[in-house]
C-alpha cells in the first residue's frame, strides 16, 4: 500500500501468523532500526538508585508536592542527574507522565496543574544533562565517557535517560509502575518514542511533533518536510555513524519509522501532530501510523494506538497536553474518549 517494509513478515519471508509470534518479530524490528539509526542503546547500569534531596508543598500547582530526586546509574563511577516530581494530593499510587524536555521549559504552570488535577504525577528531567544538544560538545562529556567504545548518539542517550527515570520511579510508593507514560516534543519526541519502543515497562508512549527520525517517514516526504540529508547534515551527533550512508538511498533503509511505532505494540501509543508543521512531515506521519495500526489490529488492540492532529505549527502547548491527558484517561481509567484518535486529515493520501 505505502511501499513501507512489511511489519508482519519475518526477515526470512515467513508471515507472522499468531499474536504469540509478535515478540520475536518485535525483536527483529528493534534490531533493524536501533543500531543503524540511533547507534544502539547505552549499556544498562548494574542498578539505579534514587535519592530524595528535597520535598515541599506547592501553593499554586493543584495542591501538589514538589520532589527533587537524584538519579544515580551505577557504573564503575555513578552517573547522576536530577528528576523532578510533582505529585497530586493523596497517597496514590498515581499514573505518571515522564517528560525529558526540562531544557526547553515549555511546561507552563497551567499544563502542570492540568496533569495533577487529573490525578497524575508529572515527572521531568533534563535530557541534555545526559548528552549535550550541541554539535561542538563532542563525546567528552555527559554519559559518553562512561562507554568510550559505544556508538550511540544523543537520541539514544536521551532515551536511556527515560529508562533510568523509570528505574528511579520504582523507589516511590506514590507511583503506579503499571501506568507510566513518556512524552517529549520534537527532538525530545524522537527520544520518547525510542524510549517507549525499547522498554516494556513503559505503558504508554507519546511523542509530539517528532517528525523525521521520530513518528515521520523517510519513504514519504510530504511538502517541505525534513529529509535524512537535512537532519544528518545538521545533527549528526543525534544518530549512529552508519545512518549517513543512506542519504539519497532511503528506499534501501532496512526500516522506516513505522518499525519504531510498531515496537511499542501491544502497549499504548499516541502521537500528537500539527498540520502546519510541514517540517515534521504530518502526511508521512499518517502513513507510518496506518502501517503500525495494522499490527495493533493484528494483536486485537487497535484502540491502543492513536494519532491526533491540530491546526497550527510546531509546538507542545496546552491543547497537545490535553489530547494526551484525555487519551490517558481513556487508556488507563476507561473514561470514554473525548477526542477522536483515528482521524485521517489526508484522505487522498
Ligand atoms: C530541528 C530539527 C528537527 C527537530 C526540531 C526540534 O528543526 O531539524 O528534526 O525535531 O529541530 O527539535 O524542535
Amino acid at each position: 500500500m505505502t511501499g513501507l517494509p512489511d511489519l508482519l513478515r519475518f526477515q526470512n519471508g515467513e508471515i507472522v501468523q499468531r499474536a504469540a509470534d509478535w515478540p520475536r518479530r518485535r525483536q527483529e524490528l528493534l534490531e533493524a532500526i536501533v543500531p543503524l539509526e540511533y547507534g544502539g542503546m547505552p549499556p544498562a547500569p548494574r542498578g539505579t538508585r534514587a535519592e530524595t534531596l528535597h520535598a515541599c508543598p506547592t501553593r499554586h500547582l493543584a495542591g501538589g508536592r514538589f520532589i527533587t530526586c537524584r538519579v544515580m546509574a551505577e557504573y564503575e563511577r555513578p552517573f547522576t542527574f536530577l528528576l523532578y516530581l510533582l505529585v497530586p494530593p493523596g497517597a496514590g499510587p498515581f499514573p505518571v507522565i515522564l517528560n525529558g524536555d526540562a531544557c526547553w521549559g515549555y511546561v507552563t504552570d497551567e499544563i502542570a496543574a492540568a496533569v495533577l488535577r487529573r490525578g497524575n504525577i508529572l515527572a521531568q528531567f533534563n535530557r541534555v544533562e545526559i548528552a549535550a544538544d550541541m554539535r561542538e560538545a563532542g563525546r567528552d562529556a555527559g554519559l559518553y565517557p562512561y562507554h568510550p567504545a559505544a556508538t550511540y548518539g544523543a537520541l539514544a542517550a536521551w532515551a536511556w535517560g527515560y529508562h533510568r527515570c523509570v528505574d528511579a520511579l520504582a523507589h516511590f510508593d506514590c507511583v503506579d509502575m503499571a501506568r507510566i507514560a513518556v512524552v517529549g516534543h520534537s527532538r525530545g519526541g524522537k527520544a520518547s518514542l525510542l524510549a517507549g519502543a525499547t522498554d516494556e515497562r513503559i505503558a504508554l508512549t507519546a511523542a509530539n511533533d517528532s517528525g523525521c527520525a521520530g513518528a515521520g517517514c523517510y519513504r514519504h516526504q510530504g511538502p517541505g518536510s525534513e529529509t535524512l540529508a537535512d537532519i544528518v547534515g545538521r545533527f549528526p551527533y543525534w544518530f549512529g555513524p552508519q545512518l549517513a550512508a543512506y542519504i539519497g538511498r532511503e528506499a534501501e533503509l532496512p526500516f522506516d519509522q513505522h518499525f519504531l511505532k510498531a515496537a511499542v505494540a501491544p502497549r499504548r501509543l499516541l502521537t500528537t501532530e500539527a498540520l502546519g508543521d510541514l517540517w515534521a512531515n504530518p502526511s508521512g506521519t499518517w502513513l507510518t501510523h496506518e502501517a503500525a495500526r495494522q499490527v495493533y489490529r493484528f494483536l486485537g488492540v487497535e484502540e491502543r494506538i492513536g494519532i491526533w492532529y491540530r491546526e497550527g505549527g510546531h509546538g507542545h502547548g496546552q491543547a497537545d497536553w490535553e489530547a494526551l491527558l484525555d487519551f490517558m484517561d481513556w487508556q488507563f481509567r476507561g473514561h470514554p474518549p473525548v477526542l477522536r484518535y483515528d482521524l485521517n486529515p489526508f484522505p487522498a493520501a
